[in-house]
C-alpha cells in the first residue's frame, strides 16, 4: 500500500505541475482527491491492514492528500497569475503612439475674406449690422429713391414673394442703409454683409444668389474725399499697398454723385488679359454720396448732415483676393477646391 500511495503522489504531482488551465486542475483534483478518486480507493483498503500498519498508512495517506492539496493550490495561483498577465498584455494601451486626427473642416475662403473685411472696418470704427434677406420693396427700392419704372424692379430681374410686388428677396444690401438711418439716427458708421438675390443665370461671374457688403457713413461734413480715402485704404489693405484704383462716374438712384471703383488688374497689371476681359481694370464696387432725398426720407436734414455709401460683391472680392478664375467654385463646395485655402 505504501508503494501505491507513493505512486499516486508522484503521478499526481507531475500531472498537477503540468496542468496549464484552471479547468484541467479541477479535473485532476476530482481524479485524485474526489469521493471516487484514486486516493479514496486506496484508503478503502485500509480495513485489511494490521493494527500496527493502519495508523502508519493513515498518516502517509493524509500526508499525500496534504501535499496534493498544496500542489493544486500553488498551481492554481500560478495559472491565475499567468492569465492576468496575458490579459494585461492583450489589453495594454501604448500611450506613446501618436493619436489619430479626425478630419476637420475650416472656414470657407469667402468667409475668411469677409472676416478680414470686418476686421478692417472695425478698426476704422465701423459697427456691424445684420438685416433681413426677405425685404419690403419699400426698403429695397422706394426709400432708396428708385423710380417706379426702374429696370431692377422688374419681375424678370427680382424675386418677388407676393403678387402685389411689396415683398421680395432683397436684390442688394442697400436697404440696410435705410434701416440703419431709421433705426439708429446720425452720426452713423456701419457695414452690413449678407446674401442678395437676382434672376441671373449661373456663369463664371454670375449667380442668382451672392453676397454683398454694404457700408454707410453719415455725419456732419462728410465729403467725397472721405469716401475716396476710406475705400482706397480698405482696398489696399485687402489687395496690397501697391494696388492702383480708379474712381469712375456712374449712376445709382440713392447716391449723388455716384461712382464705380476699379482696381488695376491683379493678373496682368493693366495690360489686358482674360481675367479683366482685356480692359486692364476690374470693377469691384459701387459707391457715392448719399442722396439728399434719401437722407430726408429717413428724417435726417441734408443741410446739416452728409454721408457716403458703398456696396461690393463679396464673391468677386474673394476671387480677386485668392486669384480664383470662376465664381462657381465658390458655391460648389468641392472639397478638393476648398482644401487649397
Ligand atoms: N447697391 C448697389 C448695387 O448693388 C451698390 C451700391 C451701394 C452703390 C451703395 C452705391 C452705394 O449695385
Amino acid at each position: 500500500m505504501k508503494e501505491q500511495l507513493e505512486a499516486i503522489r508522484k503521478g499526481a504531482l507531475e500531472a498537477i505541475a503540468a496542468a496549464q488551465e484552471t479547468a484541467g486542475l479541477e479535473v485532476l483534483r476530482v481524479k485524485y482527491l474526489g469521493k471516487k478518486g484514486e486516493l479514496t480507493a486506496v484508503l478503502k483498503q485500509m480495513g485489511g491492514l494490521s493494527a500496527e500498519l493502519r495508523p502508519v498508512m493513515g498518516q502517509l495517506a493524509n500526508d499525500v492528500r496534504a501535499s496534493l492539496e498544496t500542489a493544486i493550490e500553488r498551481q492554481s495561483g500560478i495559472l491565475s497569475q499567468k492569465a492576468l498577465e496575458a490579459r494585461l498584455a492583450a489589453e495594454a494601451v501604448d500611450v506613446t503612439i501618436p493619436g489619430k486626427k479626425p478630419p476637420m473642416g475650416h472656414k470657407h475662403p469667402m468667409y475668411s475674406v469677409l472676416d478680414e473685411m470686418k476686421e478692417i472696418f472695425l478698426n476704422m470704427g465701423f459697427e456691424i449690422m445684420d438685416g433681413p434677406e426677405i425685404e419690403q420693396a419699400d426698403y429695397n427700392f422706394t426709400k432708396l429713391n428708385a423710380p417706379e419704372n426702374h429696370p431692377s424692379r422688374d419681375w424678370t430681374d427680382t424675386f418677388y414673394l407676393t403678387e402685389d410686388s411689396s415683398v421680395l428677396l432683397r436684390s442688394q444690401t442697400s436697404p440696410m442703409q435705410i434701416r440703419a438711418m431709421e433705426g439708429y439716427g446720425v452720426p452713423i458708421r456701419m457695414i452690413s454683409a449678407g446674401r442678395v438675390y437676382r434672376k441671373d443665370e449661373v456663369d463664371a461671374t454670375h449667380s442668382p444668389m451672392f453676397h454683398q457688403i454694404e457700408g454707410l457713413v453719415v455725419d456732419k461734413g462728410i465729403t467725397m474725399a472721405d469716401l475716396k480715402g476710406t475705400l482706397n485704404a480698405v482696398i489696399r489693405e485687402i489687395y496690397g499697398p501697391e494696388t492702383v484704383t480708379r474712381f469712375r462716374p456712374h449712376h445709382f438712384p440713392f447716391t449723388e454723385p455716384s461712382c464705380e471703383v476699379d482696381i488695376q488688374c491683379y493678373k496682368c497689371g493693366g495690360k489686358g488679359c482674360p481675367t479683366c476681359k482685356g480692359e486692364g481694370w476690374i470693377e469691384i464696387l459701387g459707391a457715392g454720396m448719399v442722396h439728399p432725398k434719401v437722407l430726408r426720407g429717413c428724417g435726417i436734414d441734408p443741410e446739416e448732415y452728409s454721408g457716403f455709401a458703398f456696396g461690393m460683391g463679396l464673391e468677386r472680392l474673394a476671387l480677386g483676393r485668392y486669384k480664383i478664375s470662376d465664381m462657381r467654385l465658390i458655391f460648389e463646395n468641392d472639397i478638393r477646391f476648398l482644401e487649397q485655402f
